[in-house]
């Protein structure tokens, strides 16, 4: 990493990042951070192999894709390829995985394996999460004291579920589906992983993952982890790969139950695929997050929930607060404090502690995001970005703000998957929900007022599987998480999130 990206303070967009406009507003930083680098140095291998039936074995066709660091564009490892043969190698493995061991395991022996591969993850926890922060470009601060955190929570909740499903489901006796394909996004590697893997286990299914093909590293660790704790053969096969290699665990015909985290798009696809066919499908989508701030909220700690919601993780998750509707006798006051914050936000080296926003998971994320804000500007939005020279290798966006947006300019309307927040304004509280329902998805939401009447009132109204009140992207194994309309359907955590990892038939 060269030392100019650790000691990127935040600042001035590259005019080859938004084309120039006259309606683009520029401000400096306040202060300059000294370097603070992660202190654990943990190297990738240079190669990682597929994970079938509990060993590590080289892809059939022999072929390996590069996996980058997106912070200083480098090849991190070779990842293997899977193909067709690959994935139907891992299909059975898991079959038989399920026939003749885990699918008639007892709960309890089940929970002990999931005990202790949560107690491995905590030890490993800190390599785990700069492994992430190469791979994915996160900032260790989020994968060491968001992600990794949670990942072993997961596997501490269901390890205490597997030997307690008979009271889970009242007069019902659940048994597990069988195999399951499992494919996750890049935004959150590890914890996308534990949030499948976990209940799954506890269930009594065996898996073939597919992690993305950007951010596979981690998943290979978990692997080893997985070996570890002495998991039986073929419990867990992880197959690497982009889409081919996901359409081909999803359309394998021994495959009992696909869970995906992705793309609206690909969703389609997956569902399309799956109809007609005897598999249970749960799908986690897209999200277009609105916050409502309301004039009696607390403004600073709306803001500052608001800038976390957006900026931080780089707007790379799925229930990101990209919309942000604000009460207009509030409205000057909220921006002004969104444009001294966001000044503040350090952009820059992932593996630096005082990372706010690192780099873009990839370029075409990157070309993603920029093309939606020039959109954005185009149709009459106002942009408001700090002054900052983001490095010159690298995938990077400085945080952003744009104003000005109504119902209709796409930025408001399409999943932007990045540190942009649009702002939007309304009168009366039944605008507001209106407003903040009138998307096609339906994740989450953020509503911020001093009246707890009026909390329930609006959230009792929101078409969001997830409403926080005076926080944000607040997160828990026994919570379920999952969306309305075409942000998916199905639940993740907690109790819910169990059922779709069982028959109750
Ligand atoms: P994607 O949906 O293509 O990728 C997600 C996973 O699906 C990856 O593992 C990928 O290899 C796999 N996949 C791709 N095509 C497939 C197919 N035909 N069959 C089976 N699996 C397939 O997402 P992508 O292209 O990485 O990101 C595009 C946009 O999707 C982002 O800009 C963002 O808006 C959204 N997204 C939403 C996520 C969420 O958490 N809801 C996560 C990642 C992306
Ligand atoms: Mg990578």
């Amino acid at each position: 990493m060269p030392r100019k990206a650790k000691t990127l303070a935040v600042v001035a967009h590259s005019p080859a990042v938004i084309p120039a406009s006259k309606r683009t507003l520029s401000f400096g930083a306040k202060w300059q951070y000294a370097p603070a680098p992660e202190s654990v140095v943990v190297k990738p291998d240079a190669r990682y192999e597929l994970f079938i039936g509990g060993k590590f074995v080289k892809p059939k066709s022999g072929q390996y894709f590069s996996t980058l660091n997106p912070a200083n564009e480098k090849q991190l490892s070779e990842i293997a390829l899977a193909e067709q043969a690959d994935v139907n190698a891992a299909v059975s493995a898991a079959r038989r995985a399920y026939d003749n061991v885990w699918g008639k395991m007892s709960g309890r022996e089940r929970g002990k394996y999931l005990f202790r591969i949560a107690r491995i993850i905590q030890e490993k926890a800190r390599e785990l999460a700069v492994l992430e922060s190469l791979d994915g470009g996160k900032p260790i601060k989020e994968s060491r004291d968001f992600d990794l955190p949670q990942v072993a929570a997961h596997f501490f909740y269901h390890a205490g579920w597997a030997d307690k499903l008979d009271y889970a489901f009242s007069g019902k006796m659940p048994r597990p589906v069988g195999v399951c394909a499992q494919i996750i996004p890049w935004n959150f590697p590890l914890l996308m992983a534990a949030w499948k893997i976990a209940p799954a286990l506890a269930c009594g299914n065996t898996i073939v993952l597919k992690p993305a093909e950007t951010t596979s590293i981690t998943a290979m660790h978990l692997a080893r982890i997985l070996q570890e704790a002495e998991l039986p053969d073929g419990v867990v096969n992880i197959v690497t790969g982009a889409g081919e290699t996901g359409r081909a665990l999803v359309e394998h015909a021994g495959v009992d139950k696909i869970a995906f985290t992705g793309s609206t798009e690909v969703g389609k696809l997956i569902a399309k695929a799956t109809a007609g066919t005897n598999k249970k499908l749960a799908l986690e989508l897209g999200g277009k997050a609105a916050h409502i701030i309301f004039d009696d909220a607390p403004l600073d700690q709306a803001v500052e929930g608001i800038i976390g919601g957006i900026f931080f993780n780089q707007g790379h998750v799925c229930c990101a607060g990209s919309r942000l509707f604000v009460q207009e006798g509030v409205y000057r006051t909220v921006i002004k404090k969104l444009r001294d914050r966001i000044s503040t936000l350090r952009v820059g080296d992932p593996l630096d502690k005082n990372t706010d926003i690192g780099a873009i998971n990839s370029r075409a994320q990157l070309d993603k995001i920029r093309s939606l804000v020039d959109a954005g500007v185009a149709e009459g939005g106002e942009l408001l970005q700090p002054r900052c020279t983001l490095p010159e290798r690298g995938y990077w966006f400085a945080p952003s703000v744009i104003t000005g947006v109504t119902a209709s300019h796409r930025i408001a309307q399409e999943e932007i998957f990045g540190p942009v927040l649009s702002v939007l304004t309304f009168r009366t509280p039944d605008e507001a929900v209106e407003r903040a329902n009138n998307t096609p998805y339906g994740l989450s939401a953020g509503v911020w007022t001093d009246k707890g009447s009026k909390i329930f009132k609006t959230i009792s109204k929101l078409r969001a599987g997830v409403v926080w009140a005076n926080t944000y992207n607040k997160f828990d194994p026994t919570s379920p998480f999952g969306g309305y309309k075409e942000s998916g359907f199905g639940r993740e955590g907690g109790i819910h999130g169990l059922a779709s990892y069982v028959r109750l038939d």
